[in-house]
C-alpha cells in the first residue's frame, strides 16, 4: 500500500509540481530537442568516442564509490567517452545503447552540469547543449555540506532524467517507477566501470534537489531528475 502511495506521488509529481513556466524554454521558439525547445544557448560536438582499453574483470576489481576530487576541468575527448560509455549507441543502425531499458523505451537523458551551466547530450549528434547558464552542481550530492559537498568539487555531475511520456507507462505506476529506476542504475554501473578503467572517481547519488534541478533545467512536467553521479579525477 506504502509503496502503490510512492509510485503515485512520483508520478503525480512528475505530473503536476513542475507547471510552473520554464526558466529557459519560451513556449513559442523552435523544434523541441529531446523535449526542449532549441534556443540561443551554446552547444558544442563532441570528438568521437573511443573505447576503454582495461580488462573488463579489471575494471569490475576496481569498479568502487570515490567521493574524493580534484578540480581538474574534463577534455572534451573524455566527455565524450564518458557520455558514450554512460548511454551512447553501441549499435548504431539499430538505435540501441550500451545500456538497456525496459521495452526498449531510452527514457532517460543525460544532463551534464559543469561550473559554467547544464548541457543535455544528444546522443546521436553526440552534442551538448547548453539549456542553463546556472551552476547546478551543488543541487546534488551533500548539498547540506555547502561548499564542503563533494560534488562541487568534481568537474561534472551527470543528472539522469526520466521522461515518463516517453516510456508511456502512466497506466501502470508501480512498474514505470520500478524501470525507470532500473534503467537508471544500468547507466550508472556503466559510468561506475568507465571510470574504474580510466582511473575516474565517482559517486552513483540519490541524493539531489529534484524540483530545482527540474526548474532550471526548464523540463516539462512529465520529466523527473531521478538520479546523479558525481565524476572526476582524483584528488591529488
Ligand atoms: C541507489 C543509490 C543511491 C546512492 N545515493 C548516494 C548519495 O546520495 N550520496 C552518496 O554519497 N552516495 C550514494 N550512493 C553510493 C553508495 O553509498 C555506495 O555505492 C555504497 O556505499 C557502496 O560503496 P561502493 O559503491 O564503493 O561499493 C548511492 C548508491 C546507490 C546504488
Amino acid at each position: 500500500m506504502k509503496r502503490t502511495a510512492l509510485a503515485t506521488a512520483v508520478l503525480l509529481l512528475a505530473a503536476t509540481v513542475r507547471a510552473e513556466p520554464s526558466l529557459v524554454t519560451p513556449p513559442d521558439k523552435g523544434t523541441p530537442l529531446f523535449g526542449i525547445s532549441e534556443e540561443c544557448m551554446p552547444s558544442q560536438c563532441l570528438p568521437a568516442p573511443a573505447r576503454d582499453a582495461m580488462p573488463l574483470g579489471d575494471a569490475l576489481a576496481a569498479r568502487a564509490t570515490h567521493r574524493e576530487f580534484s578540480s581538474k576541468p574534463f577534455t572534451l575527448q573524455e566527455l565524450s567517452d564518458l557520455l558514450w560509455a554512460a548511454n551512447g549507441y553501441n549499435r548504431p543502425d539499430e538505435k540501441k545503447r550500451t545500456a538497456p531499458t525496459a521495452i526498449n523505451r531510452q527514457e532517460i537523458d543525460i544532463y551534464v552540469c559543469l561550473a559554467e551551466g547544464a548541457c543535455i547530450w544528444n546522443p546521436g549528434a553526440n552534442e551538448l547543449k547548453m539549456v542553463c547558464q546556472e551552476d547546478l552542481r551543488g543541487f546534488t550530492g551533500r548539498m547540506n555540506a555547502g561548499a564542503d559537498n563533494f560534488a562541487l568539487k568534481a568537474p561534472v555531475a551527470l543528472v539522469y532524467v526520466v521522461d515518463f511520456a516517453r516510456q508511456g507507462m502512466q497506466d501502470r505506476p508501480n512498474d514505470a517507477l520500478r524501470y525507470a529506476a532500473v534503467d537508471c542504475g544500468f547507466i550508472g554501473q556503466n559510468v561506475y566501470l568507465h571510470c574504474a578503467a580510466n582511473g575516474l572517481h565517482t559517486v552513483f547519488l540519490g541524493s539531489l534537489d529534484v524540483e530545482r534541478i527540474a526548474k532550471a533545467l526548464g523540463l516539462p512536467p512529465t520529466s523527473v531528475p531521478f538520479f546523479a553521479q558525481t565524476v572526476g579525477h582524483p584528488a591529488e
